[in-house]
């Protein structure tokens, strides 16, 4: 066991991670030292596969956009269980992200005019999201954050380094947390004053994700199993439209500006069939257009609908959707009809880690950011490229609470983080080999959440499921396997599952992401929500 001590330790290097580290980079106040660490390698989670772009409200350039009508939309999509101040505050923050993000050297893409260029996205009254080589927004705002925080060179990064669990006392005060390095092989108990957890999501728990491999729901799951409080975890978003593949653990995305800028949703037969189920269609709510597409499949019996890019141009698609083309051809897929099959899946989790305005956890010296966390921005679904844009703001807002109270690691440990790190400490068996066994169990817990507990649920099914889990459970420690990294993600998805099911189970109506078959009456409280808002 190796043993060291910082001021901050950011757990994440997504677009939360890396905004937080390259703001605190700057400070002179932390004589300890930051530290980064990331499970894999720093490009390793969801932020680097963003494509439509992140949302920017700058009316005094885009003229028909206002903060007031970003909030409207963003409480509408959310369905009116948005929690306004939060809603309010990243509004509010977002011009500033906008032109911090293009002082850090992010290029937004620009047209003929050399104006930044708005685009627009489902529920979106209006163009506002800028992006950044057509598609590729998420890599373009990571690489430049990486490479910013590189040249700094005052944060210290720990890649290949998996946090395992927080290390917080009898007083309900955090005071670090153990990680194990991959690639050295140790594990190490860092204490620190402050702990942030940047994790992501929980994609992973799913069979179809478009999230990459890390989000296996790791900081939830080790913030809930130290006791913080953690909400609105029935609120699972699924997108529309990801490339139907199959047997694939991360399924490409097409994004929904795609549907901004002209394609349209068609099924087998070549019926445009969007209109049939809102008013905005194609560009609806995400969790409209999701079961519009899983009624469509239903009907013809089939595991996909055809995305009709033929209406932007395939040439011009080519041009403005770069990645879309290369993740096209990567999986054999012709755009060059005009048509590309996509399915609904989960994509974007609105629940998780309960924080305040500052990132505060109910946790003392505990922080969450990112998809991780749930602020109330989204309520019970999320407005397209709200999160990148809420990533920046409550990163930017972490920054200053951080740097302004400068605290002292600590230096006096009761028992019960004594007991942790014995734990730790006698643990000598660590294996980062793929387990076989546990793969197996995996694929179960991925196959039973997304046969009973995605985009249509019912009281039946969700308690199947609980079995299920519960039953893999019973496996997993009857097991008698060593400890693994497998092992842990396996451990972190299933509490965050039963929290899932559980929450899903307890809210017995169907609202935003969250569809209970067995009642049926949507309850769309967004407008409502909105027209009580103080003027
Ligand atoms: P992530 O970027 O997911 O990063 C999490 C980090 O935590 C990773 O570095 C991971 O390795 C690390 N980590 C996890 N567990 C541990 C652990 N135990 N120990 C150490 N490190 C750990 N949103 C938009 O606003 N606009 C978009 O255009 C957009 N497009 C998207 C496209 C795709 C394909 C996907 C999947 C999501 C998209 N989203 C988009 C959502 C958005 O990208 C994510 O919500 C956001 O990037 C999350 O950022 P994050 O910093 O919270 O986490
Ligand atoms: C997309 O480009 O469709 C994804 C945007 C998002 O998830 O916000």
């Amino acid at each position: 066991m190796k043993y060291s001590k910082y001021n901050v330790v950011i757990i994440g290097s997504g677009i939360s991670g890396l905004y937080l580290a390259n703001k605190l980079a700057k400070s002179s106040n932390f004589s300890d030292g930051v530290l980064l660490i990331t499970k894999e390698e720093l490009f390793s989670g969801s932020s680097a596969l963003a494509q439509g772009g992140i949302v920017s409200v700058i009316p005094e350039i885009n003229k028909t956009d206002s903060i007031q009508s970003h909030i409207k939309d963003t409480i509408k999509a959310g369905c009116g269980l948005n929690k306004l101040n939060a809603v309010k505050f990243v509004s509010e923050n977002s011009a500033q992200v906008a032109q911090e993000l293009i002082n850090f050297g992010v290029e937004f893409d620009k047209n003929d005019k050399n104006e930044l260029n708005f685009t627009l996205e489902g529920a979106h009254s209006t163009p506002r999201i800028l992006h950044s080589k057509g598609d590729s927004t998420g890599k373009v705002i990571e690489q430049t954050l990486c490479c910013e925080l590189r040249k700094t060179n005052t944060v210290d990064i720990y890649e290949n380094t998996m946090a395992l669990e927080l290390l917080v006392d009898k007083l309900n005060s955090c005071k670090g947390v153990v990680v194990y390095n991959h690639s050295r092989k140790y594990f190490e108990a860092i204490y620190s004053a402050n702990i942030v957890l940047a994790t992501g999501g929980i994609g992973q728990i799913y069979k179809n994700t478009t999230n990459p491999l890390v989000s296996t729901a790791d900081g939830i799951a080790m913030a809930y199993s130290a006791k913080a409080e953690v909400e609105n975890m029935e609120f699972v978003q699924f997108h529309p439209t990801a490339l139907y593949c199959k047997n694939k653990k991360t399924l490409p995305l097409v994004s929904e500006s795609t549907r901004g800028e002209g394609a349209k949703l068609v099924n087998l037969e070549g019926d445009y069939f969007a209109k049939k189920y809102h008013s905005m269609a194609d560009l609806a709510p995400r969790d409209v257009v999701a079961r519009a597409i899983v009624d469509q499949m239903k009907e013809e019996s089939s595991n996909y609908v055809n995305l009709d890019i033929s209406q932007i141009g395939i040439e011009k698609f080519r041009q403005r959707f770069p990645t879309i083309t290369s993740l096209c051809t990567d999986n054999n897929i012709d755009i060059s009809n005009g048509l590309i099959q996509v399915a609904p899946a989960q994509h974007y989790f609105m629940g998780g880690i309960k924080v305040d305005l500052n990132s505060k956890t109910t946790i003392n010296n505990l922080y969450a950011i990112g998809e991780c966390a749930s602020t109330g921005l989204h309520g019970a679904n999320r407005l397209a490229s709200n999160s990148l844009l809420e990533c920046a703001v409550f990163a930017q807002k972490l920054s200053e609470v951080l740097i302004k109270e400068s605290l002292q690691p600590p230096k006096k440990f009761d028992e019960k983080i004594k007991d942790i790190i014995d734990k730790y400490e006698k643990m000598d068996n660590f294996s980062i080999e793929q387990d076989e066994f546990i793969e197996i169990l995996f694929n179960e817990l991925k196959s039973t959440m997304s046969k009973y507990c995605s985009i249509v649920r019912t009281k039946e099914g969700l308690s199947k499921a609980l079995d299920v889990i519960k039953n893999i459970e019973v496996r997993i420690f009857d097991s008698e396997l060593c400890e693994s990294r497998l092992k842990f993600e396996l451990i972190n998805s299933i509490k965050v599952s039963k929290l899932i099911i559980d929450a899903a189970l307890k809210r017995e109506n169907s609202i935003g992401a969250h569809y209970r078959a067995d009642y049926p009456n949507i309850e769309e409280k967004g407008q409502e929500a909105y027209d009580k808002l103080p003027a």
